[in-house]
């Protein structure tokens, strides 16, 4: 099996996707997701089935619900966003197990680029091959560390830094140290031409504190994550910031934002509160001609 380590929160996202999928008002059916959750043997506490009634699940399925609920409104905004953006050139950089180059309907020569872990990227190729599943756009897939040089790679897959591109950084940052997430921010802005839109999904804001610190150190124990590692994510960059300073045009949307758009309070029980205010919301930008 090659989803191991990193990969396996690709597997968890997919799961999400397929417990909405399952839903009678599902914000997105993907119908490869459960496909590609059990192709890759993990074990993840996701329910196959969206109960009937929620609310009397057991309460420790209320957090894999709550997970799925965000996922959907996830995907489905940056559905929203990739469509009515219109242009012919996507990058999806931490992919994972992405399907949007099989389920959505891209305009005609739509170019789709997804970057992931070499692992990653094979087992989404194998599985959607044996799944005869056929892609809507022309895609790209590419093996790659996007901590390490990953640009003159894309570029040789046949990427044009001269087109305008729609970045997609979708529960990619936040798995970052605060320096790559800066370093690749500047990776996308130098790859970008004018007319270039993005949609990230921002790490959640975590400032190195003596509370913050306990707190690692608990979730370190807890996960096997080494502290450095989580240490090293406190602080991140700002993406709104360092988009508008670039000369682009940014928007910024809380997931309070989504709940509102989408008619979908996050929470299960009538009580339950998911924590909204632990994620990080979505930047949305537009780098317009001429600048
Ligand atoms: C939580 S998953 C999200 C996957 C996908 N964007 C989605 O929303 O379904 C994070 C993904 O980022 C990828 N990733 C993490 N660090 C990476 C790195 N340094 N280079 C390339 N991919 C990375 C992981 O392999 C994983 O597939």
């Amino acid at each position: 099996m090659s989803v191991e380590g990193v990969g396996v929160t690709a597997v968890a996202v997919a799961a999400a996707r397929a417990l909405e999928s399952d839903r009678p008002d599902p914000l997105v059916v993907d119908p490869w997701a459960a496909v590609l959750v059990r192709a890759s043997g993990v074990a993840v506490p996701f329910p196959e089935r969206w109960p009937d009634r929620p609310e009397d699940a057991p309460a420790v399925e209320h957090s894999m619900l709550l997970g799925a609920m965000y996922i959907g409104m996830r995907t489905r905004f940056i559905d929203d966003e990739l469509l009515a953006g219109g242009l012919r050139q996507v990058a999806i950089l931490g992919s994972g197990l992405d399907t949007r180059s099989w389920r959505l309907a891209w305009p005609g020569g739509t170019r789709v680029f997804e970057l992931d872990s070499p692992g990653v990227i094979d087992f989404v190729e194998r599985t959607m091959d044996a799944a005869a599943a056929t892609p809507t756009a022309d895609r790209t897939a590419l093996g790659a560390d996007v901590t390490a040089p990953w640009a003159a790679s894309i570029v040789r897959s046949g990427f044009r830094p001269d087109q305008p591109t729609h970045w997609v950084l979708e529960g990619l940052l936040p798995y970052l140290s605060a320096h790559d997430q800066s370093a690749l921010l500047d990776d996308v802005l130098a790859l970008s031409a004018p007319g270039s839109r993005a949609v990230i999904e921002r790490a959640p804001a975590l400032t190195d504190t003596p509370e913050t610190r306990e707190r690692l150190e608990t979730f370190a124990l807890a996960t096997g994550i080494p502290f450095d590692e989580l240490l090293a994510r406190t602080d991140p960059p700002d993406p709104a910031a360092v988009l508008r300073a670039a000369g682009w045009a940014v928007e910024e949307t809380g997931v309070e934002d989504l709940e509102r758009r989408y008619d979908r309070p996050l929470r299960v029980a009538r009580d339950e509160s998911a924590g909204s205010e632990q994620r990080g919301g979505f930047v949305t930008a537009y780098l317009a001609d001429g600048v």
